[in-house]
């Protein structure tokens, strides 16, 4: 309201000088709410889509600490001043945290305090794995990058063992699971889409109690403590899934 009174009251240059000094203020007095700081930066996190209940939920332990966190796609696609948003909402929440952002165009305009940006694609293992050299192991990471279905699971295979133990690893926007034109299949339950990959794992917190005598678990099935399936969205919490079954003996079902 006032911010649309000032818009229309003041020249553009002082409008622009206006906000440079009030978002910061802004950010420092919101910053215990992520609702609040995404509105501040005008990511579309909140305002396309309803994501930040979900990120506060599962990221709200991590606010205070001195994280490691990368996000996949900066936006703005090829135009090098756009986007960045997201970054600026990371950087203010988490603000004792070292934000990272990769994205297949130069986004490097959107740099600054405790921002750094990588170029390259979410595809390229040889890249994501340059990136960990320099960053180390993550406690977060988010992929908001092409969500191609391929490339969702190229990444997840590439940075899920590069998350460390009690880390959190989030997929945006799979409804492209089922757009074809992202690589998705338009029927739902189909195989060979994020969601199927996600899904699949999903069997894992269960290895223990498989009937399969001298079954070896995957890396998945002792690494995934939780899944978690949202409209849009998957969210995975990363620690030892040990736990032994109280019915099964090496694939066998016990007398109970
Ligand atoms: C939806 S936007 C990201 C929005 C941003 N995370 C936010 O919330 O404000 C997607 C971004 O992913 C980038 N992108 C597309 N394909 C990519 C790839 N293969 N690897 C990395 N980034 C990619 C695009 O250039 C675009 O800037």
């Amino acid at each position: 309201m006032a911010k649309a009174l000032l818009k229309k009251l003041l020249p553009q240059s002082l409008f622009q000088k206006a906000r440079k000094m009030y978002v910061p203020l802004a950010a420092r007095m919101g910053r215990r709410s992520l609702r609040r700081l995404a509105e501040l930066h005008g990511t579309d996190k909140v305002f396309g889509h309803n994501y930040i209940e979900v990120y506060s939920r599962h990221f709200e332990g991590f606010r205070t600490r001195p994280i490691t966190f990368i996000e996949i796609g900066v936006g703005g696609y090829n135009d090098p001043h756009a986007g960045g948003q997201s970054l600026r909402m990371w950087r203010d929440y988490f603000y004792n945290g070292r934000i990272h952002a990769l994205d297949i165009f130069d986004k490097s305009q959107h740099q600054g305090d405790r921002i750094r940006i990588f170029q390259g694609s979410q595809a390229d293992r040889a890249c994501l794995e340059a990136i960990h050299k320099e960053t180390g192991d993550f406690d977060l990471i988010v992929d908001d990058g092409s969500h191609m279905n391929e490339h969702i699971i190229t990444s997840f295979e590439i940075l899920f063992p590069l998350l460390k133990m009690g880390g959190v690893y989030v997929v945006e926007d799979i409804q492209t699971a089922y757009w074809p034109t992202y690589g998705g299949q338009a029927k739902p339950g189909a195989e060979g889409t994020a969601m199927s990959f996600f899904r699949k794992l999903a069997d894992g917190l269960n290895h223990a109690e498989y009937l399969i005598p001298g079954y070896k678990p995957t890396y998945y099935d002792r690494n995934i403590l939780s899944l978690h399936f949202y409209h849009n969205m998957v969210v995975i919490h990363k620690g030892g899934n040990t736990a032994r079954s109280n019915l099964i003996s090496d694939g066998v079902l016990q007398p109970h």
